[in-house]
């Protein structure tokens, strides 16, 4: 068979907030000519659309036909960057916000609302091809993906690292905001019943804390380079 008809590989970067997953994730891509797939992203979408619809964070059911009825999609924009257009909205801002950090490991615990997500990011992923950042790809959305890479960091480095980026951004946040939340979506993402954050077995798990992004991505395209059956 030609390497142009066999299928491109995925990589799948699982990680806590702040363990520079979706950065590196994001590099990775561009440098392997694959398709970046943030999967945080569609959770922060439906839990922005509960929050403007004052559903209440607690309300199963109501979060469930939110994640089954709201259209999500990654545009590509002129520079490059993939936005979230949710419900044909470009929200790709607002889902960073802190009531969206807030309520969105609630949002992710339901059962449904996983269900629903993890079905559309299993559809983007079909084809190969893909780096795909979360909480659950190597373990259940692409559990046949080439590459697992877990990646962690000190809860204190974590913390400093979004209160950096989030104030980068022009966003009024205490370092001890930060942390509370992190801590917290930390506590609940890891000991939820449905698809915790956890390393899938065969994920190779790297701890970032005294590691710049750019090592990290040089220490993943070293890795994913070394096989030379990976088809690019
Ligand atoms: O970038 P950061 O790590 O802060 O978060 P994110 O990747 O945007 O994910 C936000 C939240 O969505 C996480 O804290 C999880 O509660 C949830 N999530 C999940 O449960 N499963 C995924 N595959 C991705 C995110």
């Amino acid at each position: 068979m030609s390497d142009r008809r066999r299928k491109k590989i995925s990589i799948a970067v699982d990680g806590p907030a702040g363990s520079g997953k979706s950065t590196v994730a994001r590099r990775i891509a561009v440098e392997l000519g694959l398709l970046y797939i943030d999967t945080g992203a569609m959770y922060r979408g439906i839990t922005l659309k509960a929050l403007r619809q004052g559903i209440s964070l607690h309300n199963e059911a109501a979060l469930a036909r939110l994640a089954k009825e709201t259209s999500l999609e990654f545009r590509e924009m002129p520079d490059g960057s993939h936005h979230l257009f949710m419900d044909g909205e470009d929200v790709s801002e607002e889902i960073r916000s802190m009531p969206v950090n807030d309520g969105v490991s609630l949002v992710a615990a339901v059962k449904e609302v996983r269900a629903a997500l993890v079905e559309k990011q299993q559809n983007l992923g079909a084809r190969g091809g893909v780096v795909m950042d979360g909480r659950d790809i190597g373990t259940v959305v692409l559990p046949q993906a080439e590459w697992k890479f877990f990646l962690t960091a000190s809860p204190q480095e974590r913390a400093r690292r979004r209160w950096r980026e989030l104030k980068a951004k022009g966003l009024d946040v205490s370092l001890a905001e930060i942390e509370a939340n992190i801590a917290n979506r930390d506590e609940i993402d890891s000991t939820r019943k449905v698809n915790p954050l956890r390393p899938a077995a065969d994920a190779l798990f790297l701890d970032t804390t005294e590691m710049s992004i750019e090592e990290v991505v040089d220490w993943i395209k070293k890795k994913v380079g070394e096989d030379k059956t990976n088809v690019l």
